[in-house]
């Protein structure tokens, strides 16, 4: 079909905008402020049974976070230190377990299989503040500020939820707190200045 008039064109144009805008909306939301986002986990990775039950350190899995700006994602390998034995007890772990093996490259029994190429575990990222944001994981470890206090009781979360809002509010209130009472009895000093965290 031949689209000769302007005004047809241009009409037709703002549709396929509204169109798209209708269908991207959901991926180009504003990153940091998404509390209550828990989207599903290629594999049924549950922290409540990990570090609730099981008691894991946070930083067994995390280690990075002590060390720098990123809390990180566990390799496969730190999962096959106990999956290379732990195979589960019922059909449905063991059926999250047969995923693990998959992408660590080995066959249902765990064995290497030279069919399979090993590759990370897709883990769909949660917490992600905007890119002119700086922040650093080690700066609050070091001073004991917990894990929960900003992620609240994931040893509690079969799935992970976003339980803070990352919004600026958010830090600036605790930094400001801090400042002015200490942390742990200690006197501590979150900056305030916009170029600490903004790039
Ligand atoms: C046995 C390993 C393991 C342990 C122990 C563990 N985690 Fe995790 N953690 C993971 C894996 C794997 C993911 C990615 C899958 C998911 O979101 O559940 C993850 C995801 C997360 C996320 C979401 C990251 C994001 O933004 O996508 C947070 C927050 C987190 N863990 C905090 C903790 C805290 C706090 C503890 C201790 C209470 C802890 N984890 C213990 C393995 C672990
Ligand atoms: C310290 C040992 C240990 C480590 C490390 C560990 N697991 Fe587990 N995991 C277990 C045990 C024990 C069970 C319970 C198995 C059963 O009895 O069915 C389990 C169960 C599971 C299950 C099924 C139950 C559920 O929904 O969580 C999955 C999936 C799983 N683990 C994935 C992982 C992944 C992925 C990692 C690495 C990020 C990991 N595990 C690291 C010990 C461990
Ligand atoms: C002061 C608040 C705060 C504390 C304390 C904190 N986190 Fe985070 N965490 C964040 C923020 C903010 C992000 C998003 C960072 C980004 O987008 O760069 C994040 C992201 C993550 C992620 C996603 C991957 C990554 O490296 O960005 C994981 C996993 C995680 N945190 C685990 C932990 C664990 C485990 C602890 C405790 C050892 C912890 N966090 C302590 C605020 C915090
Ligand atoms: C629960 C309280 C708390 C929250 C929430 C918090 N912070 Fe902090 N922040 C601290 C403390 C404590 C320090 C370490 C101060 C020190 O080293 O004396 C710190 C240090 C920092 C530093 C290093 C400052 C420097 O001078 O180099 C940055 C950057 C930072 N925070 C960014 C953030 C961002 C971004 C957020 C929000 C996503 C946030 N913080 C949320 C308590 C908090
Ligand atoms: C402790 C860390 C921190 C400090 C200090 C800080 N900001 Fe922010 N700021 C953030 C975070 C985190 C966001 C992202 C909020 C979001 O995702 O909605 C943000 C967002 C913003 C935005 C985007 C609009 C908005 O509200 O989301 C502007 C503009 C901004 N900051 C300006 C400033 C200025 C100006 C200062 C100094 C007076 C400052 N910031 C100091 C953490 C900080």
């Amino acid at each position: 079909m031949a689209v000769n008039s302007p005004r047809l064109t241009a009409f037709l144009i703002i549709l396929i905008l509204a169109a798209l805008s209708l269908f991207l909306t959901p991926f180009v939301q504003t990153p940091g402020r998404n509390n209550g986002y828990s989207p599903k986990q290629p594999i049924a990775f549950s922290h409540r049974l990990h570090a609730g039950m099981l008691k894991i350190n946070c930083q067994y899995c995390h280690f990075t976070a002590e060390r720098g700006p990123h809390a990180g994602f566990p390799a496969v390998a730190t999962c096959l230190n106990c999956h290379r034995y732990v195979k589960g007890s019922n059909p449905y772990n063991r059926a999250q377990i047969q995923k693990l093996y998959y992408y660590a490259g080995l066959d249902a029994n765990g064995q290497p299989d030279p069919h399979l190429k090993p590759q990370p575990i897709p883990w769909i990222r949660i917490h992600i503040l905007p890119a002119f944001v700086r922040f650093d994981h080690s700066r609050h470890i070091t001073k004991g500020v917990t894990c929960q206090t900003c992620h609240g009781p994931i040893q509690t979360m079969d799935q992970v939820t976003q339980y803070s809002s990352l919004a600026m509010g958010f830090c600036i209130n605790c930094h400001r707190d801090v400042d002015a009472h200490g942390l742990h009895g200690r006197k501590v000093h979150a900056s305030l200045d916009c170029a600490v965290c903004h790039y």
